[in-house]
């Protein structure tokens, strides 16, 4: 058979096919939902959302969540529709599918270098209000040239480094250099700086978290002052995950919180201290069923590495104490029976906690919102792959 009749076959064959996948719709019992699919509760969803919306609030802050941690407009323009100021994106590419759903106030909460994804940047500037993060001055005079370009504009915000050691300037006066070139640059307005600090978000005790994060608003701090001294104002100062959120908001150092997790809550997270202070909780989940029961203590469950992660922890199976997953390979859970008379059936149906959210995210085509155990809506992650 030539070449051409093998490609239309096969692209007959799977236009055939695909509506013998049965997507999940509206109105379906999640009972009916085949699997692996990604789940969210949105009672626990839109709790999340107002709470930290509620926290920012009363500390007269912006929330600005991150849209790295879910890649879903649909997700993005309900965190907008409840009060949030705009998003973040981590990725230039990771934008487009948020602008084009009518997104229109974006942090690139990263530095962006390379010509493509400057060109894609200086394009997406003429739709959408665009921030960009710089550490370098000749990442900043291409960002200019490129901008330059395409006749648009950006705000651009000085990272800083707070103690992580990942990207930002390492002085105030790489930082005050850099504002300089900023003013004086075509295309570009500086605003303020972000100041994020990842490894201090996931410290277990809540002691412990709020002494790291304490030191780091102090470095943040202390770079605003240098600004300021300068003659350099920040009028915003952002930053802040979901396990600082609640010392950042009260800080009186940042103008804004660019938390994700807290609307999903993945185990990590969910397995902080948090003291009295926050009503978060579970709202995504993975859908799997149990295809072998091999033997006595073990079943096997159709979720494995191409549905979630396991560099932040192994699932957890949902309201049995018993079940305990033991390993994650490309398409199988192991899952360990601690107590014999908890052993699930075949075929039957678990609700699992993934590890870390943004990954997850990251390997689902859409989210299904189920409510009170019925589907409500499909959401498509459209960001999804989009790394660059
Ligand atoms: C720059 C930046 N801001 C915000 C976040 C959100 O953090 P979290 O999902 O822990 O709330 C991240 C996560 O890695 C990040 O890299």
């Amino acid at each position: 058979m030539a070449e051409e009749t093998i490609a239309s076959v096969l692209v007959g064959e799977t236009a055939g096919v695909l509506p013998l996948v049965c997507p999940p719709k509206p109105g379906d019992r999640l009972e009916d939902v085949d699997t692996p699919a990604l789940i969210l509760d949105l009672d626990a969803f839109e709790d999340n959302l107002r709470s930290m919306q509620a926290l920012a609030e009363s500390h007269g802050v912006a929330l600005r969540p991150h849209g790295k941690a879910h890649k879903c407009p649909e997700i993005a323009l309900q965190q907008v529709s409840l009060g949030a100021c705009g998003i973040c994106c981590q990725k230039v590419s990771e934008v487009v599918p948020f602008v084009q759903a009518g997104l229109t106030d974006i942090l690139i909460s990263n530095e962006v270098v390379g010509r493509q994804k400057l060109e894609l940047l200086a394009r997406l500037a003429s739709r959408a209000k665009l921030t960009v993060c710089v550490d370098h001055p000749d990442a900043l005079t291409a960002l200019s040239a490129a901008l330059d370009a395409q006749h648009s504009a950006v705000d651009v915000l000085v990272e800083v480094d707070i103690g992580q050691k990942r990207c930002g300037v390492q002085t105030h006066a790489q930082a005050v250099a850099l504002a300089d070139l900023a003013i004086r640059l075509p295309n570009v307005r500086f605003k303020g700086v972000q100041a994020y600090h990842g490894g201090v978000q996931h410290k277990r005790s809540f002691e412990q978290r709020q002494r790291a994060v304490l030191k780091g608003i102090r470095a943040a701090a202390g770079f605003v002052d240098a600004l300021r001294r300068a003659g350099y104002a920040c009028e915003v100062v952002t930053g802040g995950g979901t396990g600082s959120a609640l010392f950042d908001a009260a800080s009186g150092v940042f103008t804004e919180l660019q938390p994700g997790s807290y609307a999903f809550m993945d185990g990590d997270y969910g397995a902080m201290e948090w003291g009295e202070v926050t009503a978060l909780r579970h709202a995504l989940f993975l859908w799997a069923t149990v295809v072998s029961t091999p033997a006595p203590g073990r079943v096997v469950l159709d979720v494995g590495l191409k549905s979630t992660t396991a560099e932040s922890g192994l699932p957890q199976v949902v309201g049995q104490p018993g079940l305990r997953c033991t390993a994650l390979n490309d398409e199988h859970c192991i899952v360990a029976v601690d107590e014999p008379r908890a052993s699930p059936a075949l075929g039957e149906k678990l609700r699992l906690i993934p590890g870390h959210c943004d990954p997850t995210f990251n390997l689902h085509n859409e989210v299904v919102a189920v409510r009170k155990g019925v589907v409500e809506a499909v959401w498509p992650i459209s960001a999804r792959g989009l790394s660059r």
